[in-house]
């Protein structure tokens, strides 16, 4: 079993990548989810990664509390998204069984990584904060992380035309681990904005009879109405899911090895990330960026998943 890190800000997508990861058909080992300020503070993505590992059964797993603020730049947040509570439509307990630990997300990660052989593979969902300060914090843990498997960033932007939400929100953060040297996989907009949401899939989940199925659906309702509403889409696009897709499964994607630079100056551009596809820079490659995903492969996985809780 390949053992990871879950950072993230649920968020409804979040929620789904948690559902995907601690899945009976998951060959992910969830060493520790860590929490980020990002769709809502981190106080309330902390009670709804909480909310989520009950309803997931989730017991053992530690949950940490991450950074409230983003390293440089204050907060924006995406409650236009996600609700005023990070995960508004769903009917689960708004208060959590399951308590955070002690520790602060930064240190855990710290800890889990130099304890670990080199085999942990970090999975940040929302914005870099916490993996740029453990980087900062203890350097040693650079040549450690397995692979930082990440959603965020493209070629494109949608919280602005040149930025993507997670990288915009902490962009001096991206750069940090961009530039760190750890190898990492990136599933940007041009591949998420192909994990659609179609009205046949929906059908199919909502046919599914489990708690965690019916939690999903309406996750999923909430999030689809927002998307087709004030985002202007067809479907949903769900996002977070596809890092945790390509761990399970790497063959519905199709990688491109790329450089991808940070910007963390433009005026209009700041938190765009620049990917330079083949001939265009001598520099190092330092991601390898999503280009393609297979739908049916993507969501013949995510709908086993939700009955695999049956
Ligand atoms: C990203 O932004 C957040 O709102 C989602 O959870 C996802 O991580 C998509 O841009
Ligand atoms: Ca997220």
């Amino acid at each position: 079993n390949r053992r990871i890190i879950l950072d993230c800000d649920p968020g409804h997508d979040d929620a789904m990548a948690m559902m995907l990861a601690a899945s009976k058909l998951s060959n992910l080992k969830l060493e520790a989810i860590t929490t980020v300020a990002g769709n809502v503070d981190v106080e309330k993505n902390t009670n709804n990664a909480l909310r989520l590992c009950d309803l997931l059964g989730l017991n053992d797993v530690p949950v940490a509390k991450g950074a409230a603020q983003p390293l440089v730049r204050k907060m924006k947040a995406a409650a236009h998204v996600h609700g005023k509570s990070g995960l508004d439509g769903t009917t689960l307990p708004d208060k959590p069984i399951k308590q955070i630990i002690n520790q602060h997300a930064v240190d855990l990660i710290i800890e889990k990584i130099i304890d670990s052989d080199g085999d942990i593979t970090i999975v940040p969902t929302g914005p870099l904060t916490n993996i740029a300060l453990a980087i900062r914090k203890e350097p040693k843990i650079i040549p450690k992380i397995k692979e930082i498997v990440l959603m965020g960033g493209g070629t494109y932007g949608n919280r602005t035309p040149a930025a993507e939400f997670n990288i915009y929100v902490d962009a001096e953060a991206a750069k940090i681990v961009f530039e760190s040297g750890v190898p990492i996989e990136m599933f940007g907009l041009d591949v998420t904005h192909q994990a659609l949401a179609t009205s046949d899939r929906m059908k199919e989940m909502s046919d599914i009879n489990n708690p965690v199925a019916a939690a999903v659906m309406q996750m999923m309702n909430f999030y689809s109405r927002i998307y087709k509403g004030k985002l202007g889409f067809t479907r949903a696009a769900v996002h977070d899911p596809c890092p945790v897709a390509y761990l399970i499964d790497p063959t519905m994607f199709e990688m491109e090895r790329v450089r991808v630079d940070i910007e963390t100056k433009g005026e209009f551009t700041y938190g765009m990330t620049c990917v330079y596809t083949n001939g265009m820079t001598d520099r190092v490659p330092n991601a390898n960026f999503a280009r393609t995903l297979n739908q049916d492969k993507f969501w013949d996985l995510f709908i086993r998943s939700l009955k695999s809780y049956s």
